[in-house]
């Protein structure tokens, strides 16, 4: 059956903030969190500053695409400008009236009160956004340069005492330089797997066209789900349904002023690097001998579950393989249904953690009803990623030390999100999955990048057997360290365009 476009909503391209259903493009991005001083100037200044919507966000695409098919080697000015607020923003602004939901409950109160349910360090001991001081919002400015994110914050956020606001911290972050430009700080490459998302920006256009031959997919591999996830006020998943592609029910906006928005999650987490990379060659060099002891570049690949050029262990299992690799048509082309045992790509392993695609939980010999109803469950558990690394390179002090620097030398992720349920979405994938040693199967171990326990509680994980792809040759590693420390973070909503004109 072809997809039938014309079910799916027209998006307004022009109202709906382009860092939700696109992604600003950046090599740089500043995250300048602020303090609204004085009300009437901030209003007044939310009336004209020059918003990038989604259709910005196209067109910067179509330019950078035509550039790449003529050949021309220029850099493309891709300025960017996104306003996303604090609960405390938006009551200040007057507009906080939301009934109290559990979902709204999770905004209102922030990531702070949620620390016991992720396993979140001590707020208290946050380097950043601690709670208590008074964050109204945050500006995501990102351009090709730092020259031109500078250029942006003079343009339309200077000056900030005339405009209403005061900065109260900042974070800078960069895409690393060629060859590893894409890549977070671990060597892996990021961004490879999206969402893919049903709607036509224009009458007969969709948002993700569908590439391959299933009517139900964008790139091939690539799932399309109903915008309600991602955006208030559209269809979205509904989790019970036989078939995840079923329409679900709208994303009702919880107040008439949420329509076209989304809740953004904001996490610094920074990457102990050369400590990650000491323990990933001793955790493999301590696995007994046998045909399935993997080398420490292939036991680093099964802790993420791709290599570091982005191929899928379950399309690569013991050599990488660049056909399949981040940017290939195939890079999301796999299930893990054909892996129900995990011998190829463990089940801890960070993107079957946080994206099970198939897998049933607790389950390794499924009956396809099963699979089908675990997959429209797990469809309403996505996110649209929008992360950036930070920080200096390793220097080779570091490497050799095996040891991070720290202090002005930490690097790691600016991970951003965005959701329409904090609760169902992120914190579901974080407590529930990552977290949980006994997701997806009994025994399974912790996410090994992203997985927090409680304070002195071990860290297990269990491997693959990619070439005796024998269950009992899986080797069990007793106690990882922990290599990604949040150090602070908060929720936010991202308001459509005309919802900011009317504040
Ligand atoms: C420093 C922290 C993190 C690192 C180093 C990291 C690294 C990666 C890498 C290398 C990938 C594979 C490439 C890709 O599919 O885009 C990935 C995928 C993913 N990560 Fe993370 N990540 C981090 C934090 C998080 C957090 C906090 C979450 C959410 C709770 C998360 C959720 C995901 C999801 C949903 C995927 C896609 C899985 C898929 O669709 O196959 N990550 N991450």
């Amino acid at each position: 059956m072809p997809r039938n476009l014309q079910a799916e909503p027209l998006l307004p391209v022009d109202d709906i903030q382009g860092d939700i259903l696109v992604g600003l493009l950046k090599n740089h991005e500043h995250l300048i969190f602020f303090e609204i001083t004085n009300l009437g100037d901030f209003k007044s200044f939310l009336q004209t500053v020059e918003i990038t919507s989604v259709r910005d966000c196209l067109d910067q695409r179509a330019a950078i695409a035509a550039n790449k098919a003529q050949d021309i080697d220029r850099i493309i000015a891709t300025p960017g400008l996104n306003i996303a607020f604090t609960y405390a923003g938006l009551q200040a602004l007057g507009v906080a009236n939301l009934p109290t939901s559990s979902d709204v409950q999770k905004f209102r109160d922030g990531m702070a009160a949620s620390r016991a349910d992720l396993n979140d360090p001590d707020p208290a001991h946050w380097q950043i956004l601690r709670p208590g001081q008074p964050v109204h919002g945050v500006f995501i400015v990102t351009g090709a340069s730092h020259a031109e994110v500078v250029d942006i914050i003079g343009l339309r956020l200077a000056p900030p005492a005339a405009n209403g606001w005061k900065q109260v911290h900042q974070e800078v972050g960069e895409v690393r330089p060629d060859p590893v430009r894409g890549h977070e700080h671990f060597g892996f490459a990021d961004g490879v797997s999206q969402p893919g998302i049903r709607g036509r920006v224009a009458a007969g256009v969709p948002l993700t066209p569908q590439l391959g031959a299933d009517e139900n997919q964008g790139a091939r591999g690539q799932d399309l789900l109903w915008p309600g996830e991602f955006v208030f006020g559209y269809s979205g998943q509904n989790q019970d349904a036989d078939e995840f592609s079923e329409e679900g029910g709208e994303s009702t906006p919880p107040a008439p002023f949420m329509k076209d928005g989304a809740y953004l999650v904001f996490r610094r987490l920074a990457q102990h690097v050369p400590e990650f990379n000491a323990s990933v060659k001793q955790a493999a060099a301590a696995i007994p001998a046998g045909s399935d002891k993997p080398t420490a570049t292939l036991f680093g690949a099964q802790l993420v579950g791709r290599w570091k050029s982005g191929a899928p262990l379950e399309l690569a299992s013991t050599h990488d393989d660049h056909r399949f690799a981040d940017g290939t048509a195939d890079a999301n082309n796999f299930e893990f249904g054909d892996d129900r045992e995990g011998v190829r790509c463990p089940w801890a392993a960070h993107i079957r953690k946080a994206y099970p695609r198939d897998d049933v939980r607790g389950n390794t010999s499924p009956k396809q009803s099963e699979i089908d109803q675990a997959e429209a469950f797990t469809q309403t558990r996505r996110m649209l990623r929008r992360g950036i690394t930070f920080g200096p390179e390793v220097s080779e002090a570091e490497a050799l030390a095996g040891q991070s620097a720290g202090g002005a030398k930490t690097r790691g992720l600016l991970f951003k999100c965005y959701v329409t349920s904090i609760e169902d979405q992120f914190e579901f994938v974080q407590q529930s999955w990552c977290n949980n040693v006994d997701f997806s199967q009994l025994g399974s171990g912790i996410d090994p990048i992203i997985g927090q326990t409680a304070p002195a509680e071990a860290r297990p994980f269990l491997g693959a057997a990619p070439v005796t792809e024998q269950s009992a040759n899986k080797p069990q590693i007793a106690n990882l360290g922990l290599f990604v420390e949040m150090q602070g973070g908060a929720y936010f909503f991202a308001p459509s365009i005309p919802a900011i004109r009317s504040f």
